[in-house]
């Protein structure tokens, strides 16, 4: 089983919208996934067509075989859940209090033969990005090719090996593209800079910024889905499969 966290320093860069479209390509490749969604913003769900109404999910049920959603898409599926503040309070002192209460969960799906377990997170240094980084084998950095995100680098990278101190199976962190222009010099310029600063780390491949991915969300389905054949759609492809084929190194 492998676990990815989707990750990143700065809000809106396509985090849930990659995390649930790569949950559908894997599926497609015959894998089993389950994607869990860590943001108390509870969006990911919008992405898969679920209930908007159902208030069932992470915070009370926790994670565990009984806890999984069938989505459609064929992937399995744990909201935040829809939750007072009160209990979203008692929920992230629950997890400041047990830092592996994610990777307790996901050990206890042993038992349902998954291969993937994608886990979405909100931005920056919280609660939920400690504990996805306790659980994941791996790290995907959602990053925008322009100079905030670039900036932004250091300090997650920097998050990323704190609270992987002491993991001897995670892998490491790699830095994915989103929204590439595909006009103008200035993405490309940040592009270079990052592969020149991070070479062994950039996704070699970009996802570019393509209207059919809001389109997707507005029909509530993965733009893998609603057009398989755009230009985001066919990016998200290349990188699952050198995701596949980089785990096999
Ligand atoms: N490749 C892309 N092309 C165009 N729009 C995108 C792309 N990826 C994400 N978006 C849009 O960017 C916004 C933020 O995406 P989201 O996945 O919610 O980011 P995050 O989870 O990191 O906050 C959404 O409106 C989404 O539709
Ligand atoms: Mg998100």
């Amino acid at each position: 089983m492998q676990v990815i966290a989707f990750i990143s320093g700065k809000g809106g860069v396509g985090k849930t919208t990659l995390a649930a479209n790569m949950a559908v390509a894997l599926a497609q490749r015959k894998k089993r996934v389950v994607l869990i969604d860590l943001d108390p913003q509870n969006a990911q769900r919008l992405h898969l067509g679920m209930d908007p109404d159902e208030i069932a999910g992470l915070v009370r049920e926790g994670i565990s075989p009984a806890s999984l959603f069938d989505s459609p898409f064929d992937i399995k599926f744990i909201p935040f859940g829809r939750v007072s503040p009160v209990e979203l309070l008692n929920f992230e002192t629950e997890l400041k209090a047990n830092p592996r209460w994610v990777a307790n969960g996901i050990d206890a799906l042993r038992s349902e033969a998954v291969d993937f377990v994608l886990l979405d997170t909100p931005p920056g240094p919280t609660v939920y990005l400690h504990q996805a980084l306790r659980a994941a084998h791996r790290a995907l950095v959602v990053v925008l090719a322009d100079a905030a995100s670039y900036a932004s680098i250091p300090q997650i990278e920097s998050l990323v090996s704190q609270y992987t101190v002491g993991r001897t199976d995670f892998r490491g962190m790699n830095l994915l593209i989103n929204q590439m222009p595909s006009q103008g010099k200035l993405g490309h310029q940040v592009r270079m800079a990052l592969y020149a600063d991070h070479a062994e780390q950039v996704v070699p491949v970009a996802i570019h910024k393509d209207p059919r991915v809001a389109q997707a969300l507005a029909f509530e389905r993965p733009v893998l889905e609603y057009e398989p054949g755009c230009k985001a759609s066919l990016d998200i492809q290349y990188v699952v499969d050198w995701l596949l084929d980089s785990l096999q190194q």
